[in-house]
């Protein structure tokens, strides 16, 4: 008899705490759609991020800020129907938490409530303290976001590491912190130096979930497209490609092109 494959269990916000008390790592990819998000879900990732990054990696826009509440929305349905034991976490897209917190609660609200996400991440440290409190209050699980923040792009100047002058160090601490007190359940360092998110990591009582932020973090997050070299437009430094599915993917195409157009498919066996 064929051995009868365990069903994995799904994952929640307690199950994560509990990985992060036992010092077991957190994997974290980034899913936009139901097919990718079934992959993902199956090998075991411990989290699907419905990024906003899926404005620039399937939008193709320039930033994240071009992003809707309602696009989010979208995405969040189909990851979250492709995702059997993942914990599923949406970003709060740009303007959709910044004006006030009757705004952000709401729209956080429709994240879980329309799209089934399980918990929402918001960029941001002491300047949204007080949002992530009353999402929190809420019953929905945050994950707070500090560093590069990508929403943050025209302050930043551009996608630039952070926290590399002694005052920008100690001000990350103190966002860290805050978003700690405030009721976070992790919390994403992106773009930092090793040195100062290994700081941060010891400063705070949430597991941190780094990306180009070094080894002492509590997990690591990428964005999918990126660890498969599907993304052609720019690969960050902190990216290491783990597949390069884009050669395969432009060979079987340029196949199906030349069978088309010489006659060759459809064959009788896909012919009724
Ligand atoms: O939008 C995103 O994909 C993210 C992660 C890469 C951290 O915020």
């Amino acid at each position: 008899m064929a051995p009868v494959k365990k069903k994995a269990q799904k994952k929640t916000v307690p199950g994560i705490l509990k990985m992060f008390a036992e010092g077991e790592k957190i994997a974290v990819l980034t899913a936009y759609d139901y097919s990718l998000a079934r992959l993902i879900d199956d090998v075991g990732i411990d989290i699907a991020l419905v990024g906003d990054s899926v404005g620039t990696v399937v939008s193709g826009y320039d930033t994240t800020l071009p992003v809707t509440l309602e696009e989010m929305i979208y995405h969040t349905r189909a990851v979250v129907r492709a995702c059997r034991q993942a914990l599923v976490v949406t970003d709060m897209p740009f303007l959709s938490y910044q004006v006030d917190s009757g705004d952000a609660r709401r729209n956080a609200g429709r994240l879980v409530k329309e799209g089934g996400s399980e918990a929402v991440k918001l960029e941001g440290g002491e300047n949204i303290a007080d949002t992530v409190r009353s999402i929190v209050a809420m019953d929905i699980p945050v994950m707070g976001h500090i560093g590069l923040t990508p929403q943050s792009f025209h302050r930043m100047g551009g996608y630039r590491v952070q926290g590399k002058g002694a005052e920008q160090a100690r001000q990350l601490v103190a966002d860290a912190r805050a978003i700690d007190a405030a009721g976070a359940f992790a919390l994403v360092l992106e773009g930092v130096p090793a040195t100062l998110a290994e700081e941060i990591s010891a400063a705070v009582s949430i597991p941190t979930i780094g990306i180009g932020a070094g080894p002492a973090c509590s997990g690591q997050v990428l964005v999918l497209h990126d660890i498969l070299g599907l993304c052609e437009k720019y690969s960050p430094r902190f990216v290491k490609k783990f597949a390069d599915v884009s050669g395969p993917i432009r060979a079987g195409i340029e196949s199906y092109i030349q069978e088309v157009k010489g006659g060759a498919f459809p064959g009788p066996e896909h012919s009724f």
